[in-house]
């Protein structure tokens, strides 16, 4: 018997908002397409493989496959997954017997689904799907108003995961007879008259859909990210003339601090180091003397930008420590606040210290106030 896996991995996830297609991102330092092929290649079932990938991705999906044999091949994709399929389903050998369809998106899926799949086929089902019971209570919602109707047997409904699996002719008959657009190949064989039967599929098999089911995936596979890390040091002359801002608070009988934007050099420390551990340059390349823009801007909108920047980059901001090198203002009294406001402002923790340098140096002298940041991010995906 003859077994056909097409993965289809055309997609461009949009929802993923990644700048690769999705196939292409990088889950654990391989790529889905790469665990998809890699868990093909560990299938002891040795299936025909067929890849399909969106156009101008040929080359490094085929570079990617090589493990598998010369039976393996790259088709390019559709716009729409029902196309994607139908050009891999195309082109499949004539002495297929049976065909799985599995999309890249559910790297984690395990092999004995694959099994059972293949098994009900062999036992003559026309059309197998994977799927898992429905866990939370189920309501219809109306999206205009948010109201919520009840009644639903959650005992009849159940989620649809890939590997699909057919009779790789009774498909691609199925494929020829129907027009438009379907969310699974089983519907399209409902559509040809098939009866379409289940068998369990696993929660392991999630589909990777969002930012956080990254995560959650190398979660499962004992992944961590590898941190970056940035330090930065900022430094402003007392102005007893203005009001004193520092980490974002006001300082009533302070002294102010002197210098471009509102002087904050705990919250230009910090943005410093976030530019920084990002690889994107730092404060004085983005919000510089020359960009006059930003010469009375609050320096919290430096770290809106600087977070942006950090995001576009592919990396959030996992924690930040922050020390004041100074004699006033004093900073234990409002440590507590000023932690729990810059937290709020970055997303994530940010702690702060305080030191003086017993009498020595700019700061000893009551010159000015030093800030020095660490900043640690993680990436996105
Ligand atoms: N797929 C495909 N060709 C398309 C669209 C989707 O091969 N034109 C594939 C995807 O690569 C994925 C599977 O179908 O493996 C399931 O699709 P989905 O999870 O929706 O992925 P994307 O379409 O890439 O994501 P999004 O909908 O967020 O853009
Ligand atoms: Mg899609």
């Amino acid at each position: 018997m003859n077994t056909a896996l097409v993965i289809v991995a055309a997609g461009s996830g949009q929802r993923l908002g990644s700048a690769l297609p999705k196939a292409f991102v990088s889950l654990a330092g391989e790529s889905l397409l790469q665990h998809a092929l890699a868990q093909a290649s560990g299938w002891e079932v040795a299936p025909t493989v067929v890849a399909v990938v969106p156009a101008g991705w040929e080359e490094p999906a085929r570079a990617m496959g090589t493990g598998l044999g010369p039976s393996f091949r790259v088709v390019t994709g559709g716009d729409t997954r029902t196309e994607s399929v139908r050009r891999g389903v195309d082109a499949l050998a004539d002495d297929t017997d049976f065909v799985l369809i599995h999309d890249a998106a559910r790297p984690l899926m395990p092999l004995a689904v694959f099994d059972r799949v293949l098994a009900a086929l062999k036992a003559g089902s026309a059309a197998v799907i994977p799927t898992t019971p429905v866990v939370d209570t189920l309501v219809t919602q109306a999206r205009s108003t948010g109201k919520t109707e009840g009644g639903i047997d959650r005992d009849l409904l159940a989620g649809v995961q890939t590997p699909q699996g057919f009779p790789a002719e009774a498909l691609q008959a199925a494929y020829r007879s129907v027009d438009g657009e379907f969310t699974d190949d089983a519907e399209i064989m409902r559509q040809a008259g098939h009866n379409v039967d289940s068998v369990p599929g696993d929660p392991q098999g999630f589909k990777i859909t969002f930012p956080e089911d990254l995560a959650r995936a190398e979660a499962v596979l004992g992944h961590s990210p590898v941190p970056r890390v940035g330090s930065a040091l900022d430094v402003h002359a007392f102005d007893e003339a203005s009001p004193l801002i520092l980490a974002g608070l006001e300082w009533p009988g302070e002294k102010g601090l002197s210098g471009h934007s509102d002087g904050d050099a705990v919250v230009h420390a910090i943005v410093d180091a976030i530019l920084q551990a990002a690889g994107q340059g730092d404060l004085g390349h983005h919000f510089g003397t020359d960009r006059p823009e930003f010469a009375a801007a609050s320096s919290q909108v430096f770290l809106k930008e600087a977070l942006k920047i950090a995001t576009q980059a592919g990396f959030r901001v996992s924690s930040v420590a922050v020390q004041i090198i100074g004699n006033r203002p004093k900073i234990g009294p409002r440590r507590e606040e000023a932690q729990k406001h810059l937290s709020a402002l970055v997303g994530s923790p940010v702690t702060l210290g305080a030191t003086t340098t017993d009498g020595l140096g700019f700061t000893g002298r009551g010159e000015g106030i030093a800030a020095s940041a660490t900043a640690v991010l993680v990436p996105l995906a």
